[in-house]
């Protein structure tokens, strides 16, 4: 029996709390099966705990959070409309920046693998999307999110708002060299995104990737712009095996490259640290609209286990079992409203997705959250 991993278990906010649990069921699946000891602790953050303590992310929850291997962590956030709502008002910079700041998890990784059975259902078409296989490593703990932000009054021209961005060589320097090992263990090819006709952070990045570089002579080095790159990950994506970017930039540019894949519904994410500890959360957000329904797709948080396994429990044999199980029901027709291009999906998301359909697409059976997760684990 292996050494008891425990799991700090954060439901998130609206769908949150349906695609954990499904999430949560993979682990009891795989705890079965593989006899892997896992203790589970929900810990109140973002909504939940703003309820209770008045705070989205409490002093008693971070040191639940320290006492755990790994954070699995469902979306924060509450409906637009609710913006000004003191409880929604700052989420992100007081519960998610922090988490991740905290634990100094600075490494993003984000996946964009395209899966055969959804190949038509993207909007990109089927040739350039067919055998992408883009790893994208964001900063995550630096740079525009983390700088000073701020307002001053003007002379004449109204109040003036700035948010900065800085990076430090270190930064640079322990991002990139984690860039360069996973190349190593893929294509070996880093493209380096900025804009370093422009700002000075991106020729820091430049010169330090450059640098970096010269220890790992088996992996290309390539740089981009990150306007260029925009437009080439929807041109030629298979050009890309490892994207190095920044906080900012790779928020964006992660978005983007979803949608190669069909559907954001589909991508989890994993923040690392130095050593195993990791906190895996899907790429989306809480989709207030969706909740309650039974219908958002709880897929971006069963991969999240997967990555879970892979990075921080080094169990790749585990984590690919769980990745396949979800390739072979997507080969199956299951498919959530997200992914269903047939007409009796549950709340498919619009027509215009719904008049791609492509003819000849398998013949689709549409499920609920609950659904999906147990033919998934069913798969297991
Ligand atoms: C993401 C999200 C967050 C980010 C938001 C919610 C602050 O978009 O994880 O990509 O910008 O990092
Ligand atoms: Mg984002």
């Amino acid at each position: 029996m292996s050494k008891s991993k425990k799991i700090g278990v954060l439901q998130g906010d609206y769908i949150g709390p349906e695609i954990t649990a499904e999430a949560v069921k993979i682990l009891n699946t795989v705890k079965n099966k593989y006899d892997f000891d896992i203790e589970l602790e929900y810990i109140e953050a973002s909504g939940e705990a703003y309820d209770k303590y008045g705070e989205v992310l409490p002093q008693i929850s971070v040191d639940k959070c320290k006492n755990c291997d790994v954070l699995l962590k469902g979306p924060f956030g509450g409906p637009t409309e609710l913006l000004n709502d003191p409880k929604w008002r700052n989420i992100e910079k007081e519960a998610l920046l922090p988490l991740r700041k905290i634990f100094d998890l600075y490494t993003n990784l984000r996946y964009v693998k395209t899966i055969p059975e959804l190949l038509d259902f993207s909007n990109v078409k089927r040739e350039v999307i067919d055998g992408v296989d883009i790893l994208i490593v964001r900063e995550l703990v630096s740079g525009i999110y983390f700088g000073e932000h701020g307002e001053r009054q003007t002379e004449n021209h109204g109040r003036e708002c700035y948010d900065v961005e800085s990076y430090n060589e270190f930064e640079i320097e322990r991002i990139a060299k984690r860039a360069f090992e996973f190349a190593l263990k893929r294509n070996k090819k880093v493209t380096l995104i900025g804009k370093s006709n422009i700002l000075s952070t991106s020729v820091l990045w430049r010169e330090t990737v450059n640098k970096v570089a010269i220890k790992y002579p088996g992996v290309m080095l390539d740089y981009m712009h990150v306007d260029n790159a925009s437009m080439q990950l929807i041109l030629n994506p298979k050009q890309f095996d490892v994207i190095l970017t920044t906080n900012m930039f790779g928020d964006i540019l992660s978005d983007e490259a979803s949608v190669l894949s069909g559907s954001i519904g589909l991508f989890p994410s994993a923040s690392l640290g130095e050593n195993n500890f990791g906190l895996y959360e899907p790429i989306h957000g809480s989709a207030p609209i969706i909740a309650g329904k039974n219908i958002a797709n709880p897929i971006s948080s069963i991969l999240c286990v997967s990555m879970m396994f892979e990075y921080s429990f080094g169990r790749p044999d585990i984590a690919k079992n769980i990745e396949n199980a979800v390739n072979k029901t997507l080969a199956q027709g299951y498919r959530t409203a997200d992914i269903a291009v047939g007409r009796d999906a549950p709340g498919a998301p619009s027509e215009k997705i719904i008049s791609n359909r492509i003819p000849g697409a398998p013949s689709e059976k549409p499920v609920g959250t609950t659904e999906m997760g147990e033919i998934i684990r069913g798969n297991i």
